[in-house]
């Protein structure tokens, strides 16, 4: 599904990640851990093509990543980044965007089912997103990328700002996806959570792959 080739990334000669080769296969769930500055949130942006490797290539599919078009990518590999970011006004403006991109009609009731089960329930579509706090923000945005289901996942951190309760129901959403084929990998800082239902941890430390473990 996924293969990264001897992969590395410099900004200004200073090395990012360093010679990273990483094999992913369709439906795995994959935590990526290690700690503050390690490259963590690079070789996402890596994998979602966001940024390019300066040496070394990426594959999906067994292509190389510059076969497809960067709208194509985009759509197959979804990436929830560390901060966040909302579209125009209301919480219909960002729930739509996915379709919008994809030229598809909005399925409001698809919508409303993810904004019950992000715990976001008593708000309308209509509602403004401005007024929410912090994590409800962060909700929006994970229903938002929950839209459509993406062959690949990407979360950073996607449940910092939530609580026990809203964590657990988002997990239980991406999961889902994960026994429907979606592959995922997720940084987390939480053990816990990283030893529930994933496959795989890596260890990403000054940007290489430091260890790799099987869980389960
Ligand atoms: N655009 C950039 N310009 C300069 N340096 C950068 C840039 N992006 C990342 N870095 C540096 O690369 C290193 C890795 O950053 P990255 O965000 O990938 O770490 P991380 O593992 O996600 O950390 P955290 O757990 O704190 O989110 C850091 O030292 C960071 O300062
Ligand atoms: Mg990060």
């Amino acid at each position: 599904m996924l293969e990264l080739k001897n992969i590395s990334y410099e900004i200004d000669k200073h090395p990012i990640i360093r010679d990273l080769s990483m094999t992913v296969q369709k439906g795995e769930a994959i935590a990526v851990t290690g700690p503050s500055g390690s490259g963590k949130s690079t070789l996402l942006r890596l994998i979602a093509d966001l940024i390019s490797p300066t040496k070394g290539a990426l594959y999906f599919d067994r292509q190389p990543y510059d076969v497809y078009t960067p709208e194509e990518l985009r759509t197959r590999v979804s990436y929830l980044s560390q901060s966040i970011a909302l579209f125009g006004e209301t919480i219909a403006d960002n729930l739509s965007f996915p379709s919008t991109v994809r030229k598809d009609h909005f399925d409001k009731q698809r919508a409303q089912e993810l904004l019950e089960a992000v715990g976001l329930g008593h708000y309308q579509l209509s509602d403004h997103v401005q007024r929410m706090s912090g994590g409800e923000k962060q909700r929006v945005t994970i229903a938002r990328q929950l839209m459509y289901q993406p062959d690949v996942l990407l979360l950073d951190e996607a449940t910092s700002a939530l609580d026990h309760q809203n964590s657990m129901r988002v997990e239980q959403l991406i999961f889902d996806f994960v026994a429907k084929g979606t592959t995922v990998l997720w940084i987390t800082h939480d053990d816990e959570q990283s030893h529930r239902h994933f496959d795989r941890q890596v260890v990403i430390k000054d940007g290489i792959l430091h260890k790799e473990v099987a869980l389960t």
